[in-house]
């Protein structure tokens, strides 16, 4: 008989930002990234390896319906995911890219966030 000490099943990526972002430090620390980026209503909004969108309804509440959220990943299930997370939400777009080389004008941004 052998056994193992590794797991055998791929863990789920994005369930586990999902797990790691509802803990209590995960909270806090996402409400202290969006109280430091201090955005204010109608700016434009980066977040650089947006993964499957975890921040992206949280940074479109607080650019409010007159502003922009941009969500980049060079993941496409990752891109492919926050697209589908945010569907409903006209403000947020989300690009298939690398943030070294941002699929973007210059100057197009106000803020931008990574994590
Ligand atoms: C740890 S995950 C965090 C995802 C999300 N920001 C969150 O907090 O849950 C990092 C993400 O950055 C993306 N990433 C890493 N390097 C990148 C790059 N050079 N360009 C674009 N995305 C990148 C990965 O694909 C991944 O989705």
């Amino acid at each position: 008989m052998t056994s193992s000490v590794f797991e055998t099943i791929t863990p789920d990526a994005f369930a586990y930002l999902d797990r790691v972002a509802s803990t209590d430090p995960g909270r806090s620390y996402k409400l202290r990234m969006l109280d430091e980026l201090a955005i204010r209503a109608g700016e434009t909004v980066l977040d650089l390896g947006c993964g499957p969108g975890t921040d992206l309804a949280a940074l479109a509440d607080a650019v409010t319906g007159t502003g922009t959220v941009i969500g980049v990943d060079h993941d496409r299930a990752s891109a492919d995911a926050a697209t589908d997370r945010t569907a409903g939400r006209g403000n947020v777009t989300v690009r298939l890219g690398d943030i070294h080389e941002l699929p973007l004008p210059d100057d197009s941004a106000d803020r931008a966030r990574t994590d």
